[in-house]
């Protein structure tokens, strides 16, 4: 791997970027799609106020924070004031109602880690999750979508990136491969760390202006983004030579044996530090992905001895085409 490690771009790598900007364009989704997500969200709250007066309904997930490619799934999160409710116990309820309106294939997952409840909405097809008081959710879906607006070239890259990993089958937590989430969080950190950065650190400006406290978790960074949107242009690589750059620092640079991902901060952190450097319980930190504001959770935790292998070859495939192929577009995407 070290002798590897300093390989060149391949000199004619900005002609990808056409063909990958294509790929890029191919995958926002329609104006109207945004539209039917918006009918869904009121249809949902008028049936939820009148039962819980008080509750909010928040978007979350790709269809909130900008990342979302078209025909996603819309994640919901009802936000009710009383902190101490039994959750299965409104999920129920909740489906009960959704079920005498009319929503198709209703379903409570009440078990699992984050309990849910799974619909469709017969009017607009769209299929959506509905999740309890997961408001750190809801503010980093706001985190990603604000760093998406200081440079295009963070979702050009993550949509490729997350199109990448849904056609190669690394996009799958219960197999032990990565979430979108994740994947956006190691390409804003990517982007972090070129020379000169395209990204700032919004958690370390020293001017903070969004603050929340959620869950006992201080959420504080800079969010007047619009004033970052310049921060980026010294730096003028094209996306063909960042997609590259993605996967060889994936495939060949980054030490997985000793840090951790994170975008909170420029420094390195150390998986030492974290106390990340064994398997506990379940959890074994073969990749180690900070979250950016619930810092003790560690979002590579799914990944096992077996697909931290599958994930490094399939870096290593995906940087290889990119440098070797005279077209690799097709070959990039192919589905495994
Ligand atoms: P796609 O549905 O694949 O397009 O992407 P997505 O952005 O909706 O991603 P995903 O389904 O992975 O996650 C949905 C949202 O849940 C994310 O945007 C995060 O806000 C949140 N989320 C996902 N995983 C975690 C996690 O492990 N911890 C926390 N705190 N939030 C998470
Ligand atoms: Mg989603």
């Amino acid at each position: 791997r070290i002798a590897r490690k300093h390989i060149h771009c391949r000199g004619d790598i900005d002609m990808l970027t056409i063909p990958l900007l294509r790929i890029y364009e191919s995958l926002i989704p329609p104006e109207e799609e945004k539209e039917k997500q918006r009918q869904l969200l009121i249809s949902l709250e008028k049936l939820v106020v009148n039962e819980w007066p008080h509750a909010h309904l928040f978007l979350f997930g790709s269809c909130a924070n900008s990342f979302g490619v078209s025909n996603s799934d819309v994640d919901v999160c009802l936000v009710l004031r009383d902190a101490d409710i039994d959750k299965s116990e409104i999920l129920l309820k909740l489906a009960e109602i959704l079920q005498s309106a009319n929503f198709q294939n209703v379903q409570a997952l009440t078990r699992a880690r984050v309990p849910i409840i799974k619909l469709k909405d017969p009017v607009t097809g769209v299929s959506c999750d509905i999740c309890i008081n997961n408001v750190l959710a809801v503010v980093n879906t706001k985190l990603l979508r604000d760093y998406a607006q200081i440079d295009v070239r963070l979702p050009q890259l993550a949509f490729i990136v997350k199109h990448w990993a849904k056609s190669r089958g690394v996009n799958e937590t219960y197999q032990g491969t990565l979430s979108s989430y994740a994947y956006v969080l190691m390409c804003i950190h990517f982007l972090q760390h070129r020379d000169p950065p395209i990204l700032p650190c919004l958690q370390e400006t020293k001017i903070v202006t969004y603050h929340k406290i959620v869950d006992n978790i201080e959420c504080a960074y800079f969010d007047q983004v619009e004033k970052l949107k310049t921060f980026g242009s010294d730096n003028k690589e094209s996306v063909a030579r960042l997609v590259w750059g993605f996967f060889h620092y994936w495939a060949y640079c980054h030490d997985y044996a000793n840090t951790v991902v994170s975008v909170r901060t420029k420094n390195t952190v150390s998986k030492r530090a974290k106390d990340w450097t064994r398997r506990i319980g379940k959890d074994r930190h073969l990749i180690c992905i900070e979250d950016p504001f619930e810092t003790s959770h560690d979002l590579g935790r799914v990944v096992d001895k077996y697909s931290i292998k599958v994930l490094r070859e399939e870096f290593e495939r995906a940087a290889t085409i990119l440098q070797t192929y005279p077209n690799p577009c097709e070959k990039l995407f192919e589905p495994f």
